[in-house]
């Protein structure tokens, strides 16, 4: 019996000698306008992990949890420790590249005007018809231990460059067959209607149709995807259509995010408002009315400064604003390959303040608590508390308050996910420490 009860307190992991463990309280809802206080700071603190799951999160302690011969300890020397990041917002499954457009962009061509051309999201779409699932599995694969690297424990990835019932599919099933595999949270969202593909270009209706009778049911039934996004906006869909297909999934009970005022002011936050979407993100032209439409109906602004910059667009969403209003404020990287090839979760964050005055504190719960209140996980992830997930990151600093302030270097040691360890400076080369493995 005392064996037994010895037993159950043994961690597989302990991450020791902590300096800052940032535990963001354990709470389990979005924060608008965090303070340093919300942060749940605890200092010379300790965390044990045992069968994925956090065992112990507070300050030293003997009688915690025991430490047995197959233990592995990390000594975080003192430095700052966080909740895994959570990226909200991914588009990582696809083919080929489009440096060609960016260039395009630097020369003053705007986004839309290349996607009018021929180019942007339906050049993904030709390239990634054509690709097999094991390559954009491979793709994947790369795209989220590129994630890992960075901090991110858990990503969101959309569909979207399939753009029929059977691509999309396919798709989804990359994403499932990845998300299987790896330590790594992944939440995955049907993005079918991201844009109206050529073949429909004289028959929208017809492609409206389609993702609302057939596409959404058929993913819905085959427990395919999480979410249902819809990219509503000038050269994508109009709130009209959008609405059609967020009432689709409504109707299944499937919970849904908007890409919202992303290219122009397109009542995007009134729509997601009153569609009961978990989020509207991009948000650059959100107006007033739209951000107040948000914070009533409880609606988190994912906000994605990373395609804004990479875009060569001068207005980024004003993240002061939303949190004025009462709406908090997720950040995301929006990887993909026209708008954001960054996978960088930490980079974003130092945007979030550097263009768009959030503080560290803001930044810290964006990409935390407020990410996993928008991939509805909260409560598993994005916060440190005994029985969530084994997501966290030992950093090499000493104050949470660098996270933005040394913006571009890598500074994360260990990556814990699923309570795995991934060590950050392993490229593409996932490995396990526990001594059992
Ligand atoms: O979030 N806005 C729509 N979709 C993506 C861009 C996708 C692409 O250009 O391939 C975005 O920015
Ligand atoms: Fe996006």
């Amino acid at each position: 019996m005392a064996e037994q009860r010895q037993e159950a307190f043994t961690a597989d992991l302990v991450i020791r000698n902590i300096g800052e463990l940032v535990t963001m309280r354990g709470v389990d809802h979005p924060v608008v306008a965090p303070v340093e206080k919300d942060l749940g700071i605890i200092r010379h603190g300790e965390v044990a992990v045992k069968d994925r799951k956090i065992l112990y999160v507070g300050p030293r302690d003997s009688d915690a949890f025991a430490v047995g011969p197959k233990t592995m300890i990390i000594d975080a020397e003192g430095k700052v420790v966080t909740p895994g990041l959570v990226d909200s917002h991914t588009h990582a499954v696809f083919a080929g590249t489009r440096e060609d457009e960016f260039m395009m962009r630097l020369q003053g061509r705007p986004y839309e005007e290349i996607q009018e051309g021929g180019g942007g999201i339906v050049r993904t779409v030709r390239a990634t018809r054509m690709a097999s699932e094991e390559k954009l599995q491979d793709v994947l694969r790369r795209n989220i231990f590129k994630f890992s690297r960075y901090g991110s424990t858990t990503a969101e990835i959309k569909s979207g460059y399939g753009l029929n019932t059977e691509e999309e599919i396919k798709l989804l099933r990359v994403i499932k067959e990845v998300a299987l595999e790896t330590d790594i949270l992944i939440v995955p969202t049907l993005l079918g209607a991201h844009v109206v593909p050529p073949e429909f270009a004289s028959r929208r209706r017809k492609y409206v149709d389609l993702v609302v009778k057939d596409m959404i049911p058929m993913v819905h039934e085959n427990h395919l995807a999480v979410f249902v996004d819809v990219f509503v906006d000038a050269g994508a869909f109009t709130p009209e259509e959008g609405r059609e297909i967020l009432r689709a999934a409504q109707d299944l009970e499937m919970p849904r995010k908007l890409h919202a005022d992303q290219l122009g002011e397109g009542q995007g936050a009134e729509l997601a408002a009153e569609m009961g979407c978990v989020s509207a993100d991009h948000c650059e032209y959100t107006t007033e009315h739209g951000m107040k439409a948000m914070a009533k109906a409880g609606v988190i602004a994912t906000l994605l400064p990373g395609s804004t910059l990479s875009m060569g667009q001068k207005r980024f969403a004003n993240a002061r604003a939303f949190i004025d209003h009462g709406v908090p404020v997720a950040l995301a990287t929006d990887y993909n390959p026209g708008t954001c090839m960054c996978p960088n979760l930490m980079l974003i964050m130092a945007l979030g303040s550097l263009h768009m005055q959030m503080t560290p504190e803001e930044v810290l719960t964006a990409a935390t608590i407020n990410g996993a209140a928008a991939v509805g996980r909260s409560g598993q992830t994005g916060s440190l508390g005994v029985g969530r997930d084994a997501d966290l990151l030992v950093l090499d600093i000493d104050d949470y308050r660098e996270l933005p302030y040394r913006f571009g270097e890598n500074f994360v040691r260990y990556v814990v996910a699923g309570g795995g360890v991934i060590k950050a400076p392993k490229v593409f080369k996932k490995k396990y420490f526990r001594e059992e493995e």
